[in-house]
């Protein structure tokens, strides 16, 4: 089978190397002359484990191709994916431009039936947009006569994991109420359709709202966690405890109820406030995802007022190291992530920063240059040397398991912000080490009056 893939993101490239994986004759689209140069030569524009290989053989072997000419790939295959970015408007709400765009592209080139599948996560209403797009192009171009389906196809994977997650989807959703177009993404999707029946057929506005609710779902999950945890704190309870407590009902389940200090990257934060923004639309006032918005975005100051507070409001001046950068381990992505506004707030109260980050020092390199208050260190051990404490942002594998002894000769005031809950309070405290983390009592302290 032959398929074309506008959009080299996430989405797009990891997408297009599965799919040529399993024998499919892959043409990938993009705008970014510079990207499809790089792609051409296996330079990955993003850090995901595996894709680099998947990219490279199959781009040898001939079944995978990069252009930056729409109209070869709209020539190339009868499936048209659009998995091309929809970044946030200044108002939160996804901006539709690049997908409609290519929409047009494909309704401008076409010279036969195209299905037309949207990847990339769009507002409810989208796809019958991209339609009306199609049909007056076609109309303004005197092809009237060419027909076309447009269907909505979500992906879920995850960053860190984006390889996997579209090798062996736990769900595949097909939005269309056409049956050819089924067949047709049925006979597309059979090799990662085995062992069970993952294939969920419904129409195409239930599709499009099915990406937004799992998403906003698992945000909100995090979220009540948070809340949780900040209150766990105030009124003397171990979070830890609560989550495992909590988790053991299969209702709940363990998956995503860690507390930590808010969620980021490129999908939740945008698809939260995009469903607000949907929501409005339709004159309805979505209280519960307003409110995670809200209490999301100060969670991601929980861990800097925490600081605050231990230096008793002044932070002129101290040194702050600081492990992990990345919104999450195994990617390098600093989209939305917590580490920003903590070291924004940092620099902005007067204090600089010492970073580490196994993946992510590139990225923040380009996203902060070059800047006196920000050292980028060599490793977890240097970002320690001379700075007054240590500050726990993404929970890498490699800081799991530290030397603390190295950790409390390092630091010139012996104390561990941890926003992550890492380390066992009782542990760290055998190092005299003065320990925060996130919906905990530090040890041996006393219980907060109620
Ligand atoms: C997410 C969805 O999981 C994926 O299905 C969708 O297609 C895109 O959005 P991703 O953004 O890659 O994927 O990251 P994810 O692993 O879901 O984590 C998102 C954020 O939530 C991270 O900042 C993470 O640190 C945070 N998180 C996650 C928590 O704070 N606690 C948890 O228990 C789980």
């Amino acid at each position: 089978m032959k398929i074309t893939i506008f959009g080299t993101g996430y989405v797009g490239l990891v997408q297009a190397a599965v799919m040529a994986e399993s024998g499919y004759d892959v043409v990938c689209v993009d705008v970014d002359a510079a990207k499809i140069a790089r792609l051409a030569c296996g330079e990955m524009p993003i850090f995901e484990p595996g894709l680099e290989r998947l990219v490279r053989d199959n781009h040898a072997a001939g079944r995978l191709h990069f252009t930056t000419d729409a109209a070869e790939g709209v020539l190339h295959a009868t499936i048209q994916f659009i998995a091309v970015g929809t970044p946030p408007d200044e108002d939160g709400s996804a901006d539709l431009n690049n997908v409609l765009a290519v929409g047009k592209a494909i309704a401008a080139t076409m010279d036969g039936h195209r299905i037309v599948v949207a990847k990339s996560t769009v507002p409810v209403g989208t796809c019958d947009k991209i339609s009306k797009i199609m049909k007056l192009t076609l109309a303004e171009t005197g092809r009237k006569d060419l027909t076309f389906d447009v269907a909505s196809n979500p992906e879920f994977l995850k960053e860190g994991s984006a390889v996997a997650d579209c090798m062996k989807p736990d769900r595949i959703v097909i939005g269309t109420s056409n049956r050819e177009t089924e067949a047709v993404l049925r006979e597309l999707y059979a090799p990662f359709n085995r062992n069970h029946e993952k294939i969920i057929v419904m129409d195409v506005r239930s599709a499009e709202l099915t990406k937004y609710a799992a998403n906003c779902m698992l945000a909100t999950k995090i979220t009540f966690m948070n809340e949780m945890a900040n209150l766990a704190e105030a009124l003397g309870a171990d979070i830890e405890r609560v989550r495992q407590g909590i988790g053991s009902d299969p209702r709940i389940g363990y998956q995503f109820i860690y507390p930590g200090v808010g969620y980021g990257g490129s999908c939740f934060p945008k698809d939260v406030r995009a469903l607000i923004h949907i929501a409005d639309r339709v004159a309805y006032d979505a209280k519960v995802l307003t409110a995670v918005d809200e209490q999301n975005r100060k969670q991601k100051s929980v861990l800097f007022h925490k600081i605050l507070k231990h230096f008793g409001g002044d932070i002129t001046g101290k040194v702050f190291a600081l492990w992990g950068l990345a919104f999450k381990p195994n990617t390098d992505d600093m989209r939305e992530a917590p580490s920003r506004t903590i070291m924004e707030a940092l620099w902005q109260a007067g204090a600089k920063v010492q970073a580490f980050d196994p993946e992510a020092m590139r990225e923040c390199r380009r996203i902060y240059g070059e800047r006196h208050e920000l050292v980028l260190s060599r490793n977890k051990e240097a970002a320690l040397i001379g700075a007054d404490a240590l500050v726990i942002v993404t929970e890498w594998k490699a800081f799991l398991g530290p030397d603390f002894e190295y950790i409390k000769k390092a630091l010139t005031h012996s104390v561990i912000f941890d926003g992550r809950n890492l380390y066992d309070p009782e542990v760290v405290s055998r190092y005299d080490l003065d320990y925060h983390s996130i919906g905990r009592v530090q040890f041996n302290r006393e219980q907060p009056t109620i």
